[in-house]
């Protein structure tokens, strides 16, 4: 991975998402030409890449959405299409290069529209020749993603008074669009290129927010917050910071979100059990479960108890890896999988 997204951070980024705009580079628009539902084409992107890569058109915004959703090349000729500001500042911010050939034009960032923010993240996989090459690091920055979805939902009204932490702060795609209408907003991430991103994504969609490299395990916090988000990487993690992290961060009356891939055991009963079982604050946090509709994250108990495949699924990367995940499940005890939020308020409702 040679992109180097601090550098990135160092720039005034305002004037990338004016010509991301002028380009009409929205989600929306790349979506409709593929009759496809938003979400869906952010929920499975490399997925999307293999079967529509050739479909999207060579408008600018199909260009950008090739370059920098969909990470397949795009051969020079269409990418001069683009207005000559947008080809200067793609370069000149280093988020594109072009092969050794001079034929094609490659991304070295994935740029995502979700509600009028641009998030530039790091690239998960790349589309060479119509195969999907994962690329996966320990340090990287996740673009908005199905379960960044599923937590953004749930986020509740803030005040310009409310103090936000958003923990694995990753694209800052939770918390940039609340630094409009809260008060201070507090990322912090332990991939030191998730916190660059978010400072680069800051300065592009001109929102104000501090991010800083740490966890939540080593966050010296002098104040409390008022809500806490966290779109937590697992179920461990999820619980780790809810029993740990919580008293020490939540603010009497304040309220946290929390969202997780929870597995269900046989002697939980249910999810709530599970939650029960896994959850060890004290009376003073009231713990809610709330389970988004037809999560691509979830496996019911009669699907895993018929050994059958969700038509389509997040919960692993391949088709080939399923029947390893389902016999891993099995060998656990685990009777079902349930994509859920935590909502946790400290202090009466
Ligand atoms: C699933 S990603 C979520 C990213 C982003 N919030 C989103 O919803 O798109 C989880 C993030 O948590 C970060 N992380 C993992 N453990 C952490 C910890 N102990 N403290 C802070 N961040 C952590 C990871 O580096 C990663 O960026």
């Amino acid at each position: 991975m040679t992109f180097d997204p601090e550098q990135l951070a160092r720039h005034d980024l305002r004037p990338l998402r004016e010509l991301l705009l002028d380009a009409g580079y929205r989600t929306e628009t790349l979506a409709k030409h593929l009759k496809l539902h938003p979400e869906m084409l952010l929920a499975d992107t490399a997925r999307n890449s293999l079967i529509h890569g050739d479909s999207l058109g060579s408008s600018p915004a199909a260009v950008l959405g090739r370059l920098f959703l969909l990470c397949a090349p795009v051969p020079v000729p269409e990418v001069r299409k683009l207005s000559s500001s947008l080809i200067q500042a793609l370069y000149g911010y280093d988020l594109v290069r072009a092969d050794a050939a001079g034929r094609y034009v490659t991304g070295n960032v994935t740029i995502t529209e979700v509600d009028d923010f641009y998030y530039l993240a790091d690239r998960l996989f790349e589309n060479t020749s119509g195969t999907i090459g994962v690329t996966i690091s320990s340090d990287v920055c996740m673009p908005p993603h199905a379960s960044s979805f599923e937590l953004a939902k749930a986020i509740p009204g803030t005040s310009p008074d409310s103090a936000v932490l958003d923990v694995g702060c990753g694209s800052g795609c939770l918390s940039l669009p609340l630094s409009a209408s809260a008060g201070p907003v507090t990322g912090i991430d332990t991939s030191s290129r998730a916190v660059a991103f978010s400072r680069a994504n800051a300065s592009c969609n001109g929102a104000s927010a501090r991010f800083e490299h740490v966890g939540w395990e080593k966050f010296d916090s002098l104040e409390q917050y008022d809500l806490i988000l966290y779109n937590s990487p697992d179920e461990r993690a999820a619980f780790d910071l809810v029993n740990d992290g919580l008293p020490r961060l939540l603010r009497h009356g304040g309220r946290a979100q929390v969202r997780l891939v929870c597995d269900v055991h046989a002697e939980d009963r249910d999810v709530q059990g599970a939650v029960d079982r896994m959850t060890s604050v004290g009376p003073e946090f009231d713990v809610r479960v709330l389970a988004p509709d037809d999560s691509l994250f979830s496996l019911s108990r009669d699907v895993l108890a018929h050994g059958g495949r969700p038509a389509r699924t997040l919960l692993v990367e391949r088709h080939s890896e399923w029947p390893a995940y389902v016999d891993s499940l099995r060998s656990r005890g685990v009777v079902e999988v349930a994509s859920i939020i935590l909502d946790i308020s400290r202090g009466r409702r």
